[in-house]
């Protein structure tokens, strides 16, 4: 397995590009199934968690090329012939189970592996069983799968809110069935976040009718037919998130381009609150941290467009190099804190009380061998050896790999001292 070597202590200089949205593309793959000819996707970056959809809709029949050097991606799904989504494939990542929607929706039936829990969390699926249900899907678990069918899939009202307030593939999930359904939906309660807009966006390009996606109450009025489209892919928030934090912590000024500065606006407010300079374009973003003295922060993760689960243990890591006493409350996944263990291993001084976490910030950091644990957990430990004395390797890589394109690259591209280390 790959790990990451880097030596900290380097301030970073220059611009890095963002790739195309981990989280936009993966529902949209899906999303490809629907259409009665092939689709082409842009600006979807060679990550690990997109190969595993691609080989998804490869094993229902689809044919999938992906051009790894321009970013494209080219699904036929008339070719689809089989409609179960295996085990081996779903295990490896949760994204898989927005497969069912689209299943249903073209071919009145679906069964799906029972995605399994991760580390950051139980990931139950009831909303989005409660969302088919509520379109006259009728749905059996057996030997850990879902299998969905119907041969009357009709319009409803669904109310998908939760514990936790809303679900994103939940809400992508009922948006895929509910396009070619009899009827109007109407969607309760729906996630916000950009990444379903974009999703809606696509379908939109395909012919579905939808009105008012990112905002609470999503009406779909169902259609007979949906057209494979050309569509590029909306830039990844969380990647931008990742590398304004990288920036933020090593006291350097970079700019990210290619964003979309409405999709950062709980990071780069609460970034200004604490004393970094950010300053938005157009399509980019510029953080300059040279200045080094900021103010502790008290966070909570919100659904969109709140302070983003995605962005927390990134956060944290910046938590550390600021002097005083930070709070982080986890609203999403209480149990998203894998990093913390990591990072107090590094001597940090960090504590737990249920999903809030303290952060004694201002103490230097030490280099470790440490271990990657899952996707966000893994950056955070990279910005983390950013500014550690001496020298980090990160193990297990693999979970970056899953949401972040090279970004030993990136990184090394803007001055930091960083190498992948081939197993
Ligand atoms: C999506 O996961 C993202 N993944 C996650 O990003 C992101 O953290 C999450 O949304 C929240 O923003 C993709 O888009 C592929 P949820 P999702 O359903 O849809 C509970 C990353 O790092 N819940 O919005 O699975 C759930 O347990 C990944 O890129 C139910 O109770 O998340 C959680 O507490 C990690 N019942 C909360 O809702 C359900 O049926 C929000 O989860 C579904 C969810």
């Amino acid at each position: 397995m790959d790990r990451l070597r880097v030596i900290g202590g380097t301030s970073l200089t220059g611009a890095v590009r963002i790739d195309g949205a981990k989280n936009a593309a993966l529902p949209i793959l899906a999303a490809t199934i629907l259409g009665d000819s092939p689709s082409i996707i842009r600006n979807v970056p060679p990550l690990s968690d997109v190969k595993t959809m691609l080989s998804i809709l490869e094993s229902l029949g689809a044919v999938c090329s992906f051009d790894m050097e321009n970013n494209v991606i080219t699904v036929d799904p008339t070719t689809i012939n089989n409609y179960t989504a295996p085990y081996d494939l779903v295990r490896k990542m949760r994204g898989s189970i927005c497969v069912l929607g689209p299943l249903i929706g073209k071919f009145g039936k679906g069964t799906v592996s029972f995605p399994g829990g991760c580390v950051i969390g139980q990931r139950p699926i009831d909303l989005h069983l409660k969302g088919l249900r509520a379109l006259n899907v009728s749905m059996n678990i057996n030997h850990g799968y879902i299998e969905a069918s119907t041969d009357d899939l009709r319009g409803n009202v669904v109310f998908l809110g939760g514990r936790f307030g809303s679900s994103v593939l939940a809400t992508a999930n009922i948006m895929l069935a509910a396009v070619k359904a009899k009827g109007t939906t109407v969607i309760e309660s729906a996630a916000c976040e950009p990444e379903l807009v974009d999703l809606a966006n696509f379908l939109k390009a395909m012919g579905a009718k939808i009105d008012h996606a990112g905002a609470h109450s999503i009406t779909i009025e169902g259609v007979q037919n949906l057209d494979g489209v050309d569509y590029t892919v909306i830039p990844d928030r969380i990647e931008a998130g990742t590398y304004i934090l990288a920036g933020a912590i090593t006291r350097s000024k970079v700019t990210i381009e290619n964003i979309i500065k409405e999709h950062l606006w709980a990071l780069n407010d609460i970034l200004t609150h604490s004393g970094v300079l950010i300053e938005t374009k157009d399509n980019s973003i510029t953080v300059d941290a040279r200045s080094g003295i900021f103010k502790p922060l008290d966070i909570t993760t919100l659904p969109y467009p709140g302070f983003p689960t995605d962005l927390q243990a990134q956060m944290m890591a910046f938590m550390i190099s600021v002097k005083g006493i930070s709070v982080i409350t986890e609203k999403i996944f209480p149990d998203r804190f894998m990093h913390i263990a990591e990072l107090n291993r590094m001597a940090a001084d960090i504590s737990l009380e249920h999903a809030t976490a303290i952060i004694k910030g201002g103490t230097p950091l030490s280099g470790a061998p440490l271990m990657a644990s899952d996707l966000r957990a893994s950056a955070a430990l990279v910005l983390a050896g950013l500014i550690a004395q001496g020298e980090t390797v990160i193990n297990r890589i693999y979970h970056l790999d899953r949401g972040y394109y090279k970004m030993e690259e990136k990184l090394r591209s803007l001055g930091a001292q960083i190498e992948r280390i081939p197993e």
